[in-house]
Formats: structure tokens, C-alpha cells, sequence
């Protein structure tokens, strides 16, 4: 039981680059769209919500907290970072964490205005989980080894089950808070 839990908790920590990047874009984000209000068959190609303030200073938030992390872990495990690695390949999939929730939150958005759903309007199940899809699918593509040992292998599909359970409610609980703090428009 003991050991189960700590593959859950060791999901969790290997995630955190993944979750604060679109938070911290809410933040950075403003000036021009990344799609520059170009459409596409008649709809915006993005929309209004995907800035390149965002998308920059949120990987760089991402890639920043990564750093913390791996300080963090140096005195105790030089030689794989509790999980992320050995330095610097960890910082390359700490990059990869990062990005890749950014691209699934852009892809998120290219769905929704496909679909014609408004920026800013509600898209359940695609709003809290399209940044970790972008997420995995960039680990899968550029480090499946690692995705592999530390998500799927023997017990590890605990720490994947974990972070499919957790992000929605932390998905939720953060956009709480960015509303009553006035950041973000809607509770969602
Ligand atoms: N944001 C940004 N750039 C990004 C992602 C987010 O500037 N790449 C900022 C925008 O100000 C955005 C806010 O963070 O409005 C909240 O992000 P999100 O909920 O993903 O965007 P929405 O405005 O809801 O737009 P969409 O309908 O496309 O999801
Ligand atoms: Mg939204």
C-alpha cells in the first residue's frame, strides 16, 4: 500500500511542469493572438485566448518551476532527479511537459472553434484535459522511455490513473480561484 502511494504521489510531482504552464498564461497572456485574428473557413483559427505572451511566458513558467523541482530533488537523488532523470535530459523533458500542455490547450481551442463554441465559452471533458493530452502525446513522441518507466511499467499505470483523476479537480479548483482573483472571466 505504502509503495502504491508514493507511485501516486511520484505522478503527481512529475506532472507540476505540466499544470502550472496555462495558469501562469492567464497571467503572462494579452497582446497579439497567436493565430494574428486569422480565420479559417470562417471562424477564428484559434481566437482571442491564445496569446503569444501567454504561450511564451507560460512555458517559461513551466520550464522555471521544472528548475525549482529539479533543485529541489538534487541533495537527495543526483542521479535520476526523484524521477525526471539525470540533467540535463530532465530538463528536456521538463521543456516537454511544458509545451506540450500549451499545445493541447491551443488544440483545445482549434476544436472549440471548429466546433463554433465562443472563446472563453465552456467545452466540458476537452477544457480539463486537453493541456495533459498535448502533454503525453509530445512525452510519447520525444521521450517514451521515459514516458513508459514512469507512467505505464509494472505499478506505474497508478501514477497515470492518479493524474487522470487529479488535474480535472485541480483543473477546476484553480480556475476558482483565478475568477475570484478577477483573472480569468468565468469559474471554468
Ligand atoms: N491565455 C493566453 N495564451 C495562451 C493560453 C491562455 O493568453 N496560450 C490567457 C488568455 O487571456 C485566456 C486565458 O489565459 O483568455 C484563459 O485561458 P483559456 O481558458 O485556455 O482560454 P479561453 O479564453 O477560455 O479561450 P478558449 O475558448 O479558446 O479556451
Ligand atoms: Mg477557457
Amino acid at each position: 500500500m505504502m509503495e502504491e502511494v508514493l507511485v501516486a504521489l511520484s505522478g503527481l510531482w512529475l506532472m507540476l511542469p505540466a499544470l502550472l504552464p496555462n495558469s501562469a498564461a492567464v497571467i503572462f497572456g494579452g497582446g497579439p493572438p497567436i493565430d494574428l485574428g486569422r480565420s479559417w473557413r470562417g471562424r477564428r483559427i484559434l481566437g482571442d485566448g491564445k496569446t503569444w505572451c501567454g504561450l511564451i511566458g507560460g512555458c517559461a513558467a513551466g520550464v522555471a518551476l521544472g528548475t525549482i523541482l529539479m533543485m529541489v530533488a538534487l541533495p537527495f537523488d543526483s542521479e535520476n532527479l526523484w524521477g525526471f532523470g539525470s540533467y540535463p535530459a530532465a530538463l528536456g523533458v521538463i521543456f516537454v511537459l511544458s509545451l506540450g500542455a500549451l499545445l493541447g490547450d491551443m488544440g483545445g481551442s482549434f476544436i472549440k472553434r471548429r466546433l463554433n463554441v465562443k472563446r472563453g465559452a465552456k467545452m466540458p471533458v476537452l477544457d480539463q484535459y486537453d493541456f495533459l493530452l498535448g502533454s503525453l502525446i509530445l512525452l510519447l513522441i520525444f521521450y517514451p522511455d521515459w514516458f513508459l518507466s514512469n507512467f505505464w511499467e509494472g505499478n506505474r499505470w497508478i501514477a497515470l490513473l492518479t493524474i487522470l483523476v487529479a488535474v480535472p479537480l485541480l483543473h477546476r479548483g484553480v480556475n476558482i480561484i483565478g475568477y475570484r482573483m478577477g483573472r480569468k472571466e468565468v469559474p471554468w
